[in-house]
């Protein structure tokens, strides 16, 4: 599939066949592209965690549920895998400390960019994936033994559509209001 194809088809996906589950073997090319990812001074500022047993699957399930049982995934049960994404300490070049007074100022950003790559090779195996927000940062620390204070920044779904064939609907803010040449 051409590149932008891929861009264009591929959609956060909140219904999962739960009777489908994705191999290691696809899990690992997954992780791959997010091993492969820039980061600010290549710092790969990041911890993939995968998560594919039954077991810690129903601990993850819990953990994305926050306060007043809020979450952003009330179809997570049906999912097969997901990745959980830790950021790291960054090792950062001298130059980025002095002026930011921060080694973390591009690890989110960086943390995100691995993550949309993922979403793109797991489009082009033919899965499908949502990426959620929220977390109990807490129970991910209890249940996964993240250690205390390392920010879980997103976590990954993955599996396959319930149905592939559902439209692809793209909202997106149109071109002039988001890009111009050269002044703001
Ligand atoms: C940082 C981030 C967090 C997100 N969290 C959730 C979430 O918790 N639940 C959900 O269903 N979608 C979540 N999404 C998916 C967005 O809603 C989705 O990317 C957006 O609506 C655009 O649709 P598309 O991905 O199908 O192109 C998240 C996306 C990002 C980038």
């Amino acid at each position: 599939m051409d590149f932008l194809e891929i861009m264009r088809t591929r959609r956060s996906c909140r219904a999962f066949d739960p009777e489908k589950s994705v191999s290691r073997e696809d899990l690992l090319k997954i992780v791959e592209a997010g091993r492969l990812s820039p980061s600010g001074c290549n710092s790969q500022p990041w911890k993939f965690i995968v998560v594919d047993s039954p077991e810690a699957k129903e601990k993850l399930c819990d953990a994305i549920v926050v306060e007043k049982g809020m979450t952003g995934a009330p179809w997570r049960h049906q999912v097969s895998a997901f990745i959980i994404f830790v950021e790291q300490s960054a090792n950062v070049m001298p130059s980025v400390v002095a002026h930011y007074h921060d080694t973390q100022r591009f690890a989110p950003g960086d943390i995100g960019i691995a993550c949309m790559n993922m979403c793109h090779e797991a489009h082009s195996l033919g899965l499908a994936t949502c990426m959620i927000g929220m977390n109990d940062q807490a129970k991910m620390e209890e249940y996964f033994g993240i250690p205390q204070g390392k920010d879980v920044r997103l976590v990954l779904a993955i599996g396959y559509a319930a149905d592939s064939s559902a439209p692809v609907n793209k909202v997106r803010k149109p071109l002039e209001e988001v890009c111009s040449f050269n002044h703001w």
